[in-house]
C-alpha cells in the first residue's frame, strides 16, 4: 500500500511516542508535528548522510523517486543533507564534501523544542534557520509575532522564508550571523540554536530574558555535542545542565578547533559523566563541572542521537 505524507507523519509521529526521546508525552509538541507538514521544507534533492559503497553521498532525487524521497522525509532518526561545502558542491548527484545545512532528523527536533518548552505568545529566537523546518514549528507554538530566525547563508534564508510563506507561517527571517543573535526582536523567552557552538555567545547571554531558557549543542571532548539547557539570570550570564546527546553542524564562526581547557572544561572527564555536567556561561567565559553523581538537578535521556 502506498501511503500519504500524511499517513507517513502519522506513523513517524507513533513511532516518535513510543521514544524515551520523543514526545515524552508533550501533547503541543506532538500536535505541531502532525499539523506542519515536513514535506513543504524539504528540498526536492537531498543528500542521505551514510555513504555507499563508492564512498559518496547518494542523492534522492524527488522527481526521480518521489516514494524514496517521502519515505526518507519522515524517517525519525534521519537528518536529510541540503548543502556541502557551503553550497560549493551542486545537488546534481552523489557527493562527498562536509555537511553545512540539513533538515534535521524529525526525532532530534522534537528533542529541542521539548526541552526548550515555548509557551504561545512568547518571543524566541532561533539560531540556524536551515530549511525554515523548526522555525514552523515554533510558530505553530509561539505564533508568528515573537518568532525570529536567523540564518547566516543568504541562499538558504531566503528559500527558508519562501517555504515558511508559502505555507502560511509569517516569523521574522533574518539574514546574518546568529551568534550576534538578534538584539531587535529581545530580550527573549527562549533562544534555541539548531547548529553547535564550543562558546556559548555572549550576545545570546545578553538577549536572554530573566528566567529564560537557551537550547544548544555544545561541543564536548567526547566526540559528540551535548545538547544544554540553561536558564538565564537577566545580566548577561545563565546556568543549567547537559540534557542530551547529539550531533550538529558548527556555527560557521567556530569551526576551528579550540582546546578544551580554554572553553572552560576541566580535564579527566569520563565520557560516562555527561549526564552529570553542570554549564554556566557568561560574559567573561563558560565554565563546565561534573557535579557528584545524583546531584545533578536535570537528568537527559540515555543513548545518542544523530541530529545535524
Ligand atoms: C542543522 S542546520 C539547521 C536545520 C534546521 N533546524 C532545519 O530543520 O531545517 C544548521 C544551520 O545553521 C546555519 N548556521 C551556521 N552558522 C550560523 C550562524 N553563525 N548564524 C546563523 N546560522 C548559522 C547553517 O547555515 C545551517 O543552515
Amino acid at each position: 500500500m502506498v501511503m500519504s505524507a500524511e499517513g507517513l507523519r502519522t506513523r513517524c509521529a507513533r513511532e516518535m511516542s513510543q521514544s524515551p526521546r520523543g514526545f515524552a508525552g508533550c501533547s503541543w509538541l506532538r500536535q505541531a508535528f502532525l499539523d506542519v507538514p515536513r514535506e513543504a521544507f524539504v528540498p526536492d534533492r537531498v543528500w542521505w548522510p551514510a555513504r555507499t559503497g563508492d564512498g559518496r553521498y547518494p542523492l534522492i532525487d524527488r522527481s526521480v523517486k518521489p516514494r524514496a524521497w517521502l519515505k526518507a522525509v519522515y524517517q525519525p532518526g534521519a537528518a536529510l543533507i541540503t548543502q556541502i561545502d557551503d553550497g560549493a558542491v551542486l545537488p546534481t548527484g552523489p557527493a562527498d564534501g562536509v555537511f553545512t545545512s540539513s533538515i534535521s532528523s524529525p526525532g532530534v527536533v522534537i528533542e529541542l523544542l521539548r526541552h526548550l518548552a515555548p509557551e504561545p505568545g512568547e518571543r524566541i529566537l532561533e539560531i540556524g534557520t536551515g530549511t525554515g523546518y523548526t522555525t514552523a514549528l515554533l510558530s505553530h507554538r509561539a505564533g508568528d509575532a515573537g518568532v525570529v530566525t536567523v540564518e547566516i547563508d543568504s541562499r538558504l534564508a531566503a528559500r527558508a522564508e519562501d517555504r515558511l510563506r508559502a505555507a502560511g507561517v509569517n516569523p521574522r527571517v533574518i539574514m546574518g550571523d546568529g551568534e550576534e543573535g538578534h538584539a531587535g526582536g529581545g530580550p527573549y523567552d527562549r533562544i534555541v540554536s539548531t547548529a553547535s557552538v564550543r562558546r556559548i555567545p555572549r550576545a545570546w547571554l545578553r538577549q536572554l530574558k530573566p528566567g529564560g531558557v537557551l537550547v544548544t549543542p555544545l561541543d564536548s571532548p567526547f566526540g559528540y555535542d551535548l545538547l544544554v539547557r540553561l536558564i538565564g539570570d537577566g545580566h548577561g550570564a545563565a546556568a543549567g545542565a547537559a540534557v542530551a546527546q547529539v550531533e550538529f553542524m558548527r556555527v560557521r564562526g567556530q569551526r576551528p578547533r579550540r582546546p578544551y581547557a580554554d572553553l572552560g572544561w576541566p580535564s579527566g572527564l569520563e565520557a560516562t559523566q555527561w549526564r552529570d555536567l553542570q554549564v554556566a556561561a557568561g560574559q567573561e567565559d563558560q565554565r563546565i563541572a561534573a557535579v557528584a553523581d545524583g546531584a545533578s538537578p536535570r537528568r537527559g535521556w540515555a543513548g545518542e542521537l544523530v541530529g545535524w
